[in-house]
C-alpha cells in the first residue's frame, strides 16, 4: 500500500492503472478486512449481543409489560389522598398495579394499611427528607423492585408578590419542588440497578405561562420543569423515562387547599388580586375532571418512549403554541388581561 501511494504521487494523474490498484488495495486492507474485523464481529459482539442482553430483554421486560399497562407494576404516587392523585391511583389499581400512596392525611400506621380502593397508604408529608427515603427503602424491600413514581403532591399560595412572607414562599418552593428531591436519590439508584423505571411529575402550565398574584406557585412549577427535564437526559442511558405533565385547570381540591395570603387592609392590589383568584377558582372548577386528566397521562404511558412534556387538553396546547409564535410583550398583555385588571 506505500508502494502503490509512492508509486501514485511519481505517475501523473494520466496513469489510471496504479490509481485504481491503489484504490482496490487500500479498498481490500482497509474497506474488506476492516468490514471483516470491525464490521462483522462488531455485529456480533456488540450488535447481536447487545441487541440480545439489553434489546431484547428489555423488550420482553419493560416493552410487553409496559403495553400491558403494568400488570405487576409496582407504582408510588405522591399526593394521592385527593384529585388528580387519587386518580391516577384508582386507574392504575384497575390496570393491576399495586400502588403505594403518599399524602399526610393518610392514618398513621406502622403497617401500611390499605385503604378501600387497595391503595397501601404511607403517611408521609413530602417536606420529611429522611422519611421519604425510608419509606421508598421499605418499598423496596418489600416489593423487590419499582417502576414508577408519580410526583404529584403540591398545593398553590396566592397574594401580591410584594405582599408575600418570605416564609411562605419558601414552604411553596419547598413542597413543590424540594419535596421531589426527597425521593429522587433512592428512587433513581433503585431503578438504574433494575434499568427500567418511569418518573412522572406533575407540573403546571403556571410553568409556561406564569400567572399575576401566583407568581411562586408559577415559579415552583416552571423549577420542577427545569428538574425534570436536566435529570431526563441524566438517566436516560439507564432504562429510566422522565416526562411533565403541564395541566391546566382540574376540577379537585387544589381550589379550597390554596394558601390565599392576607391581603393588607390598605394593600394596593386588593380588589385585582380578589378579581384575579376569583377568575382562577371558576376555570379550576370548569376544568377537566381529574379523572378524564389520569386517563390521557395513563395512555401517554403506555407509549415505549415519552415526551419530555406532555400538555393534555387541545386548548392548552394551543396556547403553548401561540406563546412560541407571539411576541412575549403580547402573551404577557393578554395574561394580564385575564388574572391582572
Ligand atoms: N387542580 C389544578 O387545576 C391543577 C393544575 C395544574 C397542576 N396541578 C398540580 O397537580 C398536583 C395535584 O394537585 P390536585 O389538583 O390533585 O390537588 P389536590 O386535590 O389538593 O391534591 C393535592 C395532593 O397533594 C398532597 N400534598 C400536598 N402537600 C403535601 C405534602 N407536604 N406532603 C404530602 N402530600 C402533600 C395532598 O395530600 P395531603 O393534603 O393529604 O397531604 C393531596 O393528596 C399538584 O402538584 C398541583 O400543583 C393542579
Amino acid at each position: 500500500m506505500a508502494d502503490n501511494n509512492k508509486q501514485q504521487q511519481a505517475d501523473p494523474p494520466a496513469c489510471a492503472g496504479p490509481l485504481e490498484s491503489a484504490k482496490e488495495n487500500r479498498e481490500k486492507t482497509c474497506g474488506e478486512n476492516r468490514e471483516k474485523t470491525c464490521g462483522e464481529n462488531r455485529e456480533k459482539t456488540c450488535g447481536e449481543n447487545r441487541e440480545k442482553t439489553c434489546g431484547e430483554n428489555r423488550e420482553k421486560i419493560c416493552g410487553e409489560n409496559r403495553k400491558k399497562t403494568c400488570e405487576s407494576d409496582v407504582v408510588l404516587i405522591t399526593g394521592s389522598s385527593s384529585g388528580i392523585g387519587q386518580a391516577l391511583a384508582s386507574q392504575l389499581l384497575k390496570s393491576g398495579c399495586r400502588v403505594y400512596g403518599a399524602a399526610r392525611r393518610y392514618p398513621a400506621s406502622e403497617n401500611w394499611q390499605k385503604n378501600d380502593h387497595g391503595v397501601v397508604q404511607i403517611q408521609l408529608d413530602v417536606n420529611d427528607a429522611a422519611g421519604c427515603s425510608q419509606a421508598v427503602a421499605r418499598l423496596i424491600e418489600k416489593e423487590g423492585h419499582l417502576d414508577a413514581v408519580y410526583f404529584n403532591a403540591g398545593y398553590g399560595i396566592a397574594g401580591a408578590v410584594e405582599e408575600t412572607p418570605a416564609g411562605q414562599a419558601a414552604s411553596q418552593m419547598l413542597t413543590n419542588v424540594v419535596g421531589v428531591s426527597t425521593f429522587l436519590p433512592a428512587v433513581i439508584t433503585q431503578m438504574r440497578l433494575q434499568n427500567r423505571g418511569s418518573l412522572v411529575f406533575i407540573g403546571s402550565m403556571a410553568a409556561v405561562l406564569p400567572i399575576p398574584f401566583q407568581a411562586y406557585y408559577s415559579a415552583s412549577k416552571a423549577a420542577l420543569e427545569a428538574l425534570a427535564l436536566a435529570l431526563r437526559e441524566e438517566v436516560s442511558p439507564y432504562g429510566i423515562r422522565c416526562m411533565v405533565v403541564q395541566p391546566g385547570d382540574t376540577q379537585t381540591g387544589f381550589t379550597q387547599s390554596r394558601e390565599k395570603l392576607s391581603v393588607p387592609e390598605n394593600s394596593v392590589y386588593r380588589a385585582r388580586f380578589e378579581r384575579s383568584i376569583l377568575k382562577m377558582e371558576r376555570d379550576e372548577q370548569l376544568g377537566m375532571s381529574a379523572e378524564q386528566l389520569a386517563r390521557l397521562i395513563l395512555r401517554k404511558m403506555k407509549k415505549k418512549t415519552l415526551p419530555p412534556v406532555y400538555i393534555p387538553g387541545l386548548i392548552y396546547k394551543t396556547a403553548v403554541v401561540l406563546k412560541k409564535i407571539l411576541p412575549l410583550r403580547l402573551v404577557r398583555f393578554l395574561i394580564g388581561r385575564m388574572y391582572s385588571r
